[in-house]
């Protein structure tokens, strides 16, 4: 079948499309309201199917004669250990899991924290949940403290699933005492928390509420699956907004489950038993959709990994992972791309290994750049495929679809919309802009299964944050083009968001963070452009009068608050005092500006700007420090 073909088809006639999709998930009741839409035109998905995502990620696959195939290897260079399960061996752990969950209280509907490292139960913790009926929120183990507890409040978990540590590549990063902390400052208290215990750190349980996660897995009996309807929620991403509070992106079962199954096949291309492997963290939506869900969904085999693409031990690891086990999908970041470029620019790790399985590299979190794309698909001789998407969809907007009709890739385009996106390049009025010329990227409502219709616990603020700006549209918040040829170029972030190293931050959160600082009167957090990350943040501060403490002492102690109240993948480290911060007369601070003399970019000076003679100041402040030429 041809890409317009099933493109139109998803336009032309939606309900049936994905009634056919949904087809291929065995239902406990094949849902008979496929697509509801709402006075906005938005669209709720399968609302009143009755279903249970665990059960058709694991039992169904069991059922079906997949039992002994293998479903989940785990691969960890940083404690030198690898370990598989089959279909039947995993859906026993997260029957058991279920039981264990049930055991402390946890029923349909109750919220359970997941943070844990990339070991096998974080992914068993994820479906147990899931077989409850409850509503799981993974949140990355990079996260501080501050953070954890902001999701503690908002989620209001019953429990919360740890473990003893994650494992950096120089560090063992203890998690209890994070945890801890974090339960201290959220006003939320959850009941109990189950601790994993690592060999690499042991970890103290406060009595009364903590578990050790073995013993009481040991006491448990396995539980079915508890069915929940369509439109139930199975879990609550928190993603970075344009303000300092995240978001919590609301993921539905029915939809969910019927776009990622569809999506192995018609993007990833790949089958039933074969291996698949998305190179994140359970922690972002890569991995609950490409690590968890859609493999599993499929019948797949994935890879939990914990390790990086370089320095564990080195730059080959991408491609030993691939190698050893039979890769046929490998998806990434780009930033990891470029880690591996960096270490081995002739790629002279890559060639030791057998990648004769391996078919299509795919990239996504940020733009893969024109050069990375052409060293990776130079080296490898394979397609290397970008393919753009959010938190907020769960899977991609656009893409090059392997599975359906493989397109000629054009660099720094992501290719062409996935069916069920209906995406448009509009001006502030709503205006569709011609072909080329760029403008906002939106999708006009409804939108395809799995898109978030909610932001938990704040009705409005979906509708706010997502709805209002440009009317019958969902705003991605993204910028670009689409060229005559139909193929889409998403250039950036038009908001306040950044993107360091495939993750999401928002500037307004550090700067909250900086503004605590008791020497600083105000200050601007911009993107500076890294060829490692592709953005890192940069504090450009003013501080208050009579201050005379040193720059570099306001940078270090920057650093460390950010970290603390943030977490290291911030990856703040610059900090440039300034006189002041050139504004509009209301008052607006010009970041865009700022970023693009920093970035050596051609800048506009708005009109309303307060006092033009602020911007000589500030270029002639980064010229002495060498920060722009
Ligand atoms: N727990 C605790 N700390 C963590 C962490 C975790 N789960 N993940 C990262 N960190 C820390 C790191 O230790 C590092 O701390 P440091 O400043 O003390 O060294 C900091 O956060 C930044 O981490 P990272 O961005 O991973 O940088 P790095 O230099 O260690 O590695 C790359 C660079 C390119 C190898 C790495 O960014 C990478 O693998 N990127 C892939 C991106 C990805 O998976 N994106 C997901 C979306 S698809
Ligand atoms: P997240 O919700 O963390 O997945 O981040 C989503 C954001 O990352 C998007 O809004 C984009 O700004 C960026 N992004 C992700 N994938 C791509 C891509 N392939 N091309 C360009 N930007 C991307």
């Amino acid at each position: 079948m041809s890409y317009q073909t099933e493109y139109d088809h998803s336009m032309k006639d939606p309900a049936g499309f994905w009634r056919k999709q949904a087809e291929a998930l065995e239902w406990f009741k094949f849902p008979e309201q496929i697509l509801s839409l709402d006075k906005d035109g938005l669209g709720y998905w399968f609302a009143d199917g009755e279903m249970n995502t665990a059960y058709m990620a694991l039992d169904h696959h069991v059922k079906a004669g997949r039992g002994n195939q293998l479903a989940l290897i785990y691969d960890s260079p940083v404690t030198n250990f690898k370990s598989h399960y089959t279909y039947t061996e995993l859906t026993d752990m997260v029957a058991r899991t279920a039981g264990m969950l049930a055991n402390l209280g946890v029923v349909k509907g109750d919220r359970v924290i997941i943070y844990m490292p990339m070991i096998p139960e974080s992914v068993i913790a994820m479906l147990a949940v899931a077989r409850l009926g409850a509503i799981h929120s993974v949140v990355f183990g990079g996260f501080a403290p501050p953070e954890l507890a902001v999701r503690i409040d908002d989620a209001k978990p019953k429990v919360i699933m740890t473990a003893s540590c994650g494992i950096e590549v120089k560090r063992v990063v203890e998690y209890k005492p994070l945890v801890d902390h974090a339960i201290e400052l959220a006003q939320h208290k959850p009941q109990s928390c189950i601790v994993y215990q690592r060999p690499q750190a042991a970890a103290t349980l406060v009595a009364g509420r903590d578990h050790d996660w073995k013993s009481l897995l040991a006491k448990a009996k396995a539980v079915g699956c508890t069915p929940v309807k369509g439109s139930d929620p199975l879990y609550i991403l928190y993603t970075s907004g344009t303000t300092g509070k995240p978001k919590g992106v609301l993921r539905e079962n029915g939809g969910h489950a019927v776009a990622l199954k569809y999506s192995m096949k018609a993007i990833y291309n790949v089958e039933p038993g074969d291996m698949y492997w998305a190179c994140s963290d359970v922690g972002w939506v890569v991995g609950h959709s490409y690590i968890v869900y859609g493999p599993l969904l499929h019948g797949c085999t994935t890879i939990v990994y914990e390790g990086k693409p370089v320095m564990t031990p080195d730059a080959g690891a991408l491609w030993r992972v691939c190698a050893e086990y039979g890769v046929k999908a490998l998806f990434t970041a780009p930033t990891a791309f470029r880690a591996v470029k960096k270490e081995d620019p002739q790629a002279e790790l890559m060639k030791k290994y057998d990648l004769s399985k391996l078919q299509v590299i795919y990239s996504a979190g940020e733009r893969l750049d024109p050069p990375t794309q052409a060293w990776l698909t130079e080296q490898s001789g394979k397609p290397v495929v970008d393919h753009w998407w959010q938190t907020e969809t769960g899977w991609a907007i656009t893409a090059n679809m392997q599975g359906v009709e493989p397109m000629p890739i054009k660099p720094g385009s992501s290719t062409v919309p996935v069916p069920g996106f209906n995406v448009r390049i509009l001006d502030e009025n709503g205006q569709q802009v011609p072909a080329g010329t760029q403008g906002y990227i939106a999708l006009k409502l409804p939108l395809p299964p799995s898109c978030l219709n909610h932001v938990w616990g704040d009705e409005n603020k979906f509708r706010e944050s997502y709805l209002t700006f440009l009317p019958g549209h969902y705003t991605s918040g993204d910028g670009g083009y689409i060229d005559e040829d139909g193929y889409v170029f998403v250039m950036g972030r038009v908001d306040d968001v950044i993107n360091v190293a495939g993750h999401r931050l928002s500037t307004g959160e550090i700067e909250e963070v900086i503004a605590t600082h008791p020497a600083v009167a105000e200050c601007a957090v911009i993107a500076r452009d890294d060829d490692l990350k592709g953005q890192v943040p940069m504090g450009l501060v003013v501080l208050k009068s009579g201050m005379t403490i040193a720059e570099t002492d306001v940078q270090q102690q920057l650093i460390a608050r950010i970290r603390e109240s943030i977490g290291a993948i911030t990856c703040y480290k610059d900090t440039v005092v300034l006189a002041r911060l050139p504004k509009t007369r209301s008052g607006k601070t010009l970041r865009k500006t700022l970023a693009n003399i920093v970035n050596g970019k051609e800048y506009m000076v708005p009109s309303t700007i307060d006092d033009p003679g602020v911007i000589p100041e500030i270029i002639e402040v980064l010229r002495t420090k060498k920060l722009v030429k």
